[in-house]
């Protein structure tokens, strides 16, 4: 059996990037019988970003539908609430009092934010450590992220195995599970693709807005009839990345100037609309239905708390905690 986990911020709509670097395989995994399936949201990350309670549960609400409509399945993955958890507050503390600043402070993802002008307070600074215990407590063995998220798994391997020398073996060290042929999918500026940056194609967005997110791709200007260079051109890595079934015509069109950025863009939008009709589908059907997806968290909660209650535990004795005798 392999453990695999993967958690996803509830701090904006659900984008493309998301979807291929993370959702996808871990869709693909739950069919596997011989994984051990563990998906969360990880909205006491969101909370370094976002301050507004109201946007808060909106956001943590649409997740939970977004994934359920994407096709998680509670009866084959374990699907919870990271702060329905207590455990990994607990656990980051005592991760925390082992982590170097310096590993901190080499964290890519941290010094980019800061670069940006984001919002930088303590909780941004430190969450590679509550990410680790996320792992840690479930003994995953497999964490599916995108290319953005490898380091972070990284650290969260790092520092499970100082934790194994300083207090004896006690975690199983993960490996970051990257989609080789998918990396960092670009947003519609051509940097990474993510909610921080404004750049996202959303999953779910109505039709209208979807054309207009995919008309704004950004492209070189050429005039119509000039060739295009597929190999670098980001609206016809869309079309591969959704398995345009007339990839090669379309390439075809590309180098011989047949077809412009404008007819590309509209033919994406096609395919991009078409691949998640089943996914709106069954969206539709659960939305307005939140009895029904809470009694599926608290399921997913309470299951959760007990396997990292017993991890936890563990560590509990294993640091020296809690225990008179
Ligand atoms: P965002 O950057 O939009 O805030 P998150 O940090 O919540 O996205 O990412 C959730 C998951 O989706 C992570 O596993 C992350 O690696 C993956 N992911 C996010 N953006 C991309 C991207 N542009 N390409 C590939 N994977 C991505
Ligand atoms: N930090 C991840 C991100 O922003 C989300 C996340 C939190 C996560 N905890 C995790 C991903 C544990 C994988 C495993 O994308």
């Amino acid at each position: 059996m392999t453990r695999i986990l993967t958690g996803i911020q509830p701090s904006g709509e659900l984008h493309i990037g998301n979807y291929f670097g993370a959702i996808k395989p871990m869709l693909e995994y739950q069919n596997d019988p011989n994984n051990e399936m563990f998906f969360f949201i990880a909205d006491l990350h969101a909370l370094t970003s976002l301050k507004n309670p109201a946007k808060f549960r909106e956001y943590s609400k649409n997740a939970i539908l977004d994934w359920l409509a994407l096709g998680l399945d509670p009866a084959k993955s374990l699907f919870y609430r990271q702060s329905d958890v207590p455990a990994h507050t607990e656990l980051f503390w005592y991760l925390l009092c082992l982590t170097p600043l310096g590993m901190l402070e080499r964290a890519h993802s941290f010094k980019d934010k800061k670069a940006k002008g984001l919002d930088t307070n303590a909780g941004l600074f430190t969450y590679p450590m509550l990410m680790a215990a996320d792992i840690l407590l479930y003994s995953a063995d497999k964490v599916p992220v995108g290319k953005d998220q490898k380091q972070h798994v990284e650290m969260s391997r790092d520092i499970a195995q100082k934790f194994n020398h300083t207090f004896g073996e006690t975690f199983v060290l993960p490996e970051p599970d990257i989609q080789k042929n998918v990396q960092t999918i670009p947003g519609l500026d051509g940097q990474k693709m993510s909610k921080s940056y404004g750049n996202t194609i959303p999953i779910f967005a109505d039709e209208k807005t979807l054309k207009k997110k995919i008309m704004s791709v950004k492209t070189e200007s050429k005039s119509l009839g000039e060739p295009l260079n597929p190999d670098t051109c980001n609206v016809f890595a869309f079309h591969k990345l959704f398995e345009n079934p007339n990839l090669a015509e379309l390439r075809e069109k590309y180098l011989t100037g047949k077809i412009g950025y404008g007819d590309s863009k509209k033919q994406l939008f096609e395919l991009v609309w078409d691949y998640f009709a089943e996914a709106r589908a069954r969206r539709e059907n659960f939305a307005g239905n939140w009895d029904e997806m809470e009694k599926i968290m608290q399921n997913g909660a309470k299951k959760a708390r007990e396997i990292s209650r017993a991890k936890l535990d563990e560590v509990r004795e294993k640091v020296g905690v809690g225990l008179l005798v």
